[in-house]
């Protein structure tokens, strides 16, 4: 099977292009396929059969009447396809933003080019590349690292999001890879555990347009050295009774920029930092895509 998903994804770049603009995964991407193949094969037939009934010998007008049918057939096939193939979701989408076009409504928002910058196992960035698999607002367009080796890439792979794997001279001292990310029309930086600092040149191109999160309530347990186990470490040892997380704007200071979101979760008597690291992630997990897609409406 992954012989044949690197031979469709990675030999015949279309279909990869079209997962990516479609926002699908592999077997969706199949299915509507699919649909395609045997709602024109169906509209083919039933257009063949309804000139039987005329009695239309086959001459100029029977083919006029032939390519009128399959116009009109062909979009009731496709979705009639659809719902066996349980991809109906799919076509109405695609079928309302026709509609809105026809209705000379606004044109969708252009969708907005998100960067995931990550240092570790990307257990966020993953549930953010899930939440806008089906979201008209992003889409995760690159996946950027700064560790060899992290499960992040491995996330990145999967998904056949591009992904740069960064070098430290070039990120601090060379063009910070602004040139990249203007290659890939970020609208949108999001600091998903990565640990290095962005620097100055970065921040500034991107004002309110870089996020991060922080798995403490900000103020608090932050700046640096903070991150991970340590911020979860610092609060056991200093017996806080809550924890939680931070989403905030970045700027030029460690752990800083303008609070967006914060939600909390008690800390307990028995709780030791990987306990409490494992509700942060729930929390992390649950709130952080969906104030992504806020922010990004909201703007
Ligand atoms: C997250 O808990 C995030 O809050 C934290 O790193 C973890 C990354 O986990 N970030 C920081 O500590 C930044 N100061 P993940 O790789 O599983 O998404």
């Amino acid at each position: 099977m992954e012989v044949f998903y690197n031979y469709l994804f990675h030999i015949c770049p279309m279909f990869y292009r079209l997962k990516q603009h479609w926002k699908v995964n592999d077997l969706n991407l199949a299915l509507i396929l699919l649909t395609f193949a045997v709602g024109g094969s169906l509209c083919g037939y039933a257009g063949r059969k309804l000139l039987l009934i005329t009695g239309l010998d086959k001459g100029p007008l029977w083919y006029l009447l032939y390519i009128l049918l399959i116009i009109i057939l062909w979009p009731a096939c496709v979705i009639l396809v659809s719902i066996f193939l349980g991809q109906f979701p799919f076509f109405k989408r695609y079928i309302q933003r026709i509609v809105n076009r026809f209705k000379g409504g606004s044109k969708p928002p252009d969708m907005v080019n998100i960067a995931i910058l990550a240092s570790g196992t990307g257990s966020n960035a993953q549930q953010i590349i899930n939440h806008f698999k089906t979201s008209a607002s992003g889409k995760v367009s690159l996946i950027v690292c700064n560790k060899p080796g992290a499960g992040v890439l491995d996330i990145a792979r999967n998904e056949h999001i591009p992904f740069l794997l960064i070098d430290k001279e070039c990120f601090f001292r060379g063009n910070h890879y602004l040139g990249e990310l203007q290659q890939y029309n970020i609208g949108l930086i999001v600091l998903a555990g990565f640990l290095w600092k962005l620097p100055d040149a970065l921040t500034r191109a991107y004002t309110q347009k870089i996020i991060n999160i922080h798995p403490a309530l900000l103020p608090k347990y932050g700046g640096k050295g903070m991150y991970g186990h340590f911020v979860h470490e610092a609060v056991i040892a200093n017996h806080e009774k809550e924890s939680g997380i931070t989403i905030h704007y970045v700027d030029e200071q460690y752990d800083h920029g303008e609070i967006i979101f914060q939600a909390s979760c008690p800390v307990e008597e028995n709780d030791s930092p990987l306990t409490l690291a494992q509700k942060i992630h729930i929390l992390e997990h649950v709130n952080y895509p969906a104030v992504i897609e806020k922010i990004i409406r909201n703007s």
